[in-house]
């Protein structure tokens, strides 16, 4: 496993914006896990399988080619379906995809081959806790549901679809108390990640944070030398 930055938190939080310039900055890959379920959930939508059938679901999950590109586009197979991911349909159907240990177990080595290929940010629910255990730098990110519920209503505005605020409130809090309260690597924050409440904060104070403390434990290369040298690290050229 080569360098790994870790953050997680509840959806809305602001992990997919900053982690993902964050990589393109350092030159780094980006890993977003979230696209991975949702991968899962959009195939079983189509096929018509319930999202209750954990068994169904495992061997599908075993068997999709999902992957991620450099740009953070997420294919299955040789289809692109990246914007496919992005409706509520499909966030809550992933929501209760990604509670089956069956669906998580197939996904593990997934996630895992990527730190491989160089240094990665990844983002999700469980990466410092079930996936990267190990990584260099963990990071939690939260936010009130209500300013994160703003933050969607915005990304979907801009999208051309009129949601109601207090709706998508309670569409985040069903989907954070499925995510935290699963037996299987639920989603929580733990000691030896930090912190960060990103409600009164723009998504470049953030980004800020983010830089400073990677910066800071690649100057603690000493201490902890899984991040030393990390900011000379980039991702392998090919061939
Ligand atoms: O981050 P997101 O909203 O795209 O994630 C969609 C769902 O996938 C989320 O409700 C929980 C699940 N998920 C997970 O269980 N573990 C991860 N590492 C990432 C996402």
């Amino acid at each position: 496993m080569g360098i790994v930055v870790t953050v997680d938190g509840p959806a809305g939080a602001g992990k997919s914006t900053v982690a993902k310039k964050l990589a393109k900055e350092l030159g780094w890959r980006y890993l977003d896990t979230g696209a991975l379920y949702r991968a899962v959930a959009l195939t079983a939508l189509d096929r018509g399988l319930p999202t209750h059938d954990g068994e169904g679901l495992g061997a599908l999950t075993a068997t999709l080619a999902i992957r991620q590109d450099e740009e953070g586009r997420t294919f299955v197979g040789d289809d692109d379906v990246s914007s496919e991911l992005r409706t509520e349909r499909v966030s809550q159907a992933a929501s209760q995809v990604s509670a089956h240990p069956s669906v998580r177990r197939a996904l593990v080595d997934v996630q895992r081959r990527v730190a491989d290929d160089g240094p990665l940010i990844c983002e999700g629910r469980d990466m410092g806790t079930v996936i990267f255990p190990d990584a260099a730098l963990k990071v939690f990110l939260d936010a009130s549901p209500r300013t994160r519920a703003e933050r969607r209503r915005d990304d979907l505005q801009a999208r051309g679809e009129d949601v109601d605020l207090d709706e998508l409130v309670s569409q985040i809090e069903e989907r954070d108390h499925r995510d935290a309260n699963r037996d299987t690597a639920p989603l929580l924050q733990q000691d030896d990640q930090i912190a960060i409440d990103t409600s009164e904060m723009s998504i470049e104070r953030v980004l800020e944070r983010l830089r400073e403390l990677v910066v800071e434990r690649c100057e603690n290369g000493g201490t902890d030398n899984r991040l030393g040298n990390c900011l000379d690290s980039r991702i392998p050229s090919g061939p």
